[in-house]
């Protein structure tokens, strides 16, 4: 790995795409679908991830879909997140272009205000923000005893790193988006614009314990297609929903991506949606790097764009599974 000071860099020697050693054999479904159902079986206290906190903004509120019902989110004075029903209590009207005045939501079809005490027909619901992510609470979808807070993986200290969210919509569930990440092997094949020399040093059996419930992969990030940083990085499932990536030595290490897959509702083909909310919280030891935080606004959309190649691939890969179980259910 490199040296934290020195350059990250590596040239790139690679071999042509069809020539990378295949990994289909390592690929094994029976493991794939293994860790699917460990991490299935990893309540999350209720809780589903609604939207990225910088998209919750003062004076504004924000709405989605979230399993089936329709919500909306908003911040009070303090900047405190609250949810509520999407639908106003008095004709129906959607909230989520509702403008935020005093702490309450007021309805642009006849200025009721809603406040986070909420009103008959209008019951608010447990709000969280991370300070990445804003989550809410749905305890008829709680798979175990609902909790006080989110279930939360690996970050990095808030003062040392830099967080960006994107969000994008797959016509699948959200079980087909952990499976895809739950195969790392597809990492340099699919995308070789982002990844090479990509190993999987060691996956979970079929058999292991929480404690070992983990992937362990090398693999290089590519800049430019000549230049890449390698990194040791390790995937493991904190909830039913969530996959997190963490880099675990070489450059950034520490920094930590979370994949949120959040039910949505069916489309008007019948297909349901899942929307994919991605967390990356950069961090690095680096001198200096404390300083690019002043540059946060300007990184942010480029972190969002480099993995929207990725997703796009990563979402076909998904729909493709959803596609293939859908008909074999038939
Ligand atoms: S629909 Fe909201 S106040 Fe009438
Ligand atoms: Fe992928």
């Amino acid at each position: 790995m490199s040296d934290r000071r020195g350059n990250p860099l590596r040239r790139l020697r690679r071999p042509a795409w069809a020539e990378q050693r295949p990994t289909w054999k390592d690929a094994k479904p029976a493991l794939i679908n293994a860790a699917l159902e460990r991490a299935r079986a990893r309540p999350a206290g209720g809780w589903f991830v609604l939207a990225g906190s910088r998209e919750v903004r003062d004076g504004a509120a924000f709405g989605r879909v979230v399993a089936g019902r329709e919500l909306v989110v908003w911040r009070d004075a303090d900047g405190a997140v609250h949810a509520g029903p999407g639908a106003c209590p008095h004709l129906g009207a959607a909230l989520c272009d509702a403008p935020v005045h005093d702490g309450q939501l007021v309805c642009r079809w006849h200025g009721l205000s809603l406040g986070p005490g909420g009103r008959p027909g209008w019951r608010t619901l447990p709000a969280h923000d991370d300070g990445v992510l804003v989550w809410v609470r749905l305890d008829e979808h709680a798979s175990g005893a609902p909790t006080d807070v989110p279930v939360l993986g690996p970050r990095p200290p808030a003062e040392r790193s830099l967080a960006a969210v994107a969000t994008v919509v797959g016509r699948c569930e959200p079980d087909d988006v952990i499976a895809n990440r739950l195969d790392p092997w597809h990492g340099a094949w699919l995308h070789p614009y982002s990844f090479a020399a990509l190993e999987v040093l060691s996956a979970p059996t079929v058999t292991c314990t929480n404690a070992e419930d983990r992937f362990l992969v090398e693999v290089t990030f590519t800049l430019g297609g000549k230049l890449g940083v390698p990194v040791h990085a390790e995937f493991s499932c904190p909830d039913e929903r969530t996959i997190t990536m963490e880099i675990v030595d070489g450059e950034g290490t520490g920094t930590v991506v979370e994949t949120h897959a959040t039910p949505m509702r069916p489309g008007s083909d019948g297909r349901p949606r899942t929307a994919v909310i991605e967390a990356v919280v950069a961090h690095s030891d680096r001198p200096g790097f404390v300083h690019s935080r002043r540059v946060a606004a300007a990184l942010r959309p480029l972190m969002a764009l480099t993995a929207r190649r990725l997703w796009r691939d990563d979402i076909a890969y998904a729909e493709r599974r959803y596609e293939l179980r859908s008909r074999s259910a038939r």
